[in-house]
């Protein structure tokens, strides 16, 4: 099983070396070859995607990516920012179901910034869209206003728009995953106000009748944002478009205590998939040593669920995470009153200690 593995940038190195090192005493056949990206890649050879980066992704089974970005670089043209290559990934490699699972471990309901009974026990998945959408609609650009408010001053512009395929694919990838769960899948729209949601909406009903075992309501996105934060445990599955899912997920991290826990898959329609943490590059606490790994390592588990067909070996990590949490061990973000504050090594030690004794017992 063929693994490319690209940290990236800021605290990506740091986070994803422990993945590797966890993935490693697992003791599977895995082939893991390292290239830049983001803007790693661009100081290296001038661009954030290199082909020869993008090329190993296409040919490896499964891809464990670490965060792109850094203010230093946010005066660059846009093609050559480093978020080009996260996004050029999920183009080039199709990759248009994103699974951000929300899970808050008994452990860490004092870290979340919600009261400890709106958060215990909640395991909600975001389901996002994640190929389409206001982030690669076309048109895009900036001009003369011809019309509007202020003809003749300049304007910019971004085109949301979703085809039928592309909300049938997700819609059947969310009832699917709700099969496996709860039951229930929340459709969020803005379809009171945009076409290219109530469109949405309407191919979720369709789509919604093939699975008359799941329970499918709709919510708009700005209401979503506020039952996230006022009763979240009332989700299972929610599903929604590329630009209010990068929100609502978000949202949803924090309820887990921290974005630093929190796991992502992107898959394409064979289950080939990216793996990354849903936090960024933390450009602020990069270097430091102070990063919390478990988003990352958590990542490599769905790769070997999702991707590689090792469940086995994914409930071990998870259950050595578990595992280390439940000792106490706390990385900054998570960290409160009566635990061990430890940094990203020590964290990534604990795991691979927890995951050796697994294997011995
Ligand atoms: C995410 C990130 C990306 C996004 C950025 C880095 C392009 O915020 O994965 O959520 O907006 O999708
Ligand atoms: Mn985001």
């Amino acid at each position: 099983m063929k693994i490319a593995v690209l940290p990236g940038d800021g605290i990506g190195p740091e986070i994803v070396d422990e993945a590797v090192r966890v993935l490693k005493v697992l003791d599977l056949p895995l082939e893991m070859e390292f290239a830049a990206v983001g803007g790693a890649a661009y100081e290296a050879s001038g661009h954030p995607l290199p082909a020869a980066t993008l090329k190993l992704a296409q040919d490896a089974d499964a891809v464990l990516f670490g965060a792109v970005g850094d203010w230093k670089y946010d005066k660059l043209d846009r093609p050559l920012r480093p978020e080009q290559a996260i996004l050029g990934l999920r183009k080039e490699l199709g990759l248009f179901a994103n699974f951000r699972p929300a899970v808050c471990y008994p452990e860490l309901v004092h870290a979340s910034s919600l009261k400890p009974e709106l958060v215990a026990g909640l395991d909600i998945l975001i389901i996002r869209e994640l190929t389409g959408d206001i982030y690669f609609g076309q048109p895009r650009g900036r001009r003369t206003a011809v019309d509007g408010h202020f003809p003749g001053s300049e304007e910019a512009f971004d085109t949301m728009r979703y085809s039928r395929p592309e909300i049938e694919r997700i819609a059947h990838v969310a009832f699917q995953a709700a099969r496996k769960r709860g039951k229930r899948v929340t459709s969020v729209d803005k379809a009171n106000v945009l076409e290219t949601f109530q469109f949405w909406k309407d191919v979720m009903i369709e789509v919604g009748a093939q699975y008359p075992d799941v329970e499918l309501d709709h919510m708009y996105v700005d209401n979503a944002a506020m039952q996230l934060v006022k009763a979240p445990k009332r989700f299972d599955v929610v599903v929604t478009g590329n630009m209010f899912g990068d929100i609502l997920s978000d949202a949803a991290a924090m309820l887990t205590g921290s974005i630093g826990m929190l796991p992502s898959a992107s898959l394409d329609k064979n289950n080939k998939g990216l793996y990354e943490p849903s936090h960024g590059s933390a450009p602020d606490i990069a270097g430091k040593g102070i990063a919390n790994p478990l988003a990352t390592i958590l990542s490599a588990a769905m790769m070997l669920k999702f991707s590689l067909n090792q469940p086995e070996a994914a409930t071990r990590i998870e259950s050595a995470v578990a595992a280390v949490l439940a000792q106490g061990l706390r990385t900054p973000d998570i960290w409160s009153e009566g635990t061990q504050k430890v940094g990203t090594r020590e964290m990534g030690d604990a795991v691979v200690a927890a995951i050796t004794k697994t294997i011995k017992s």
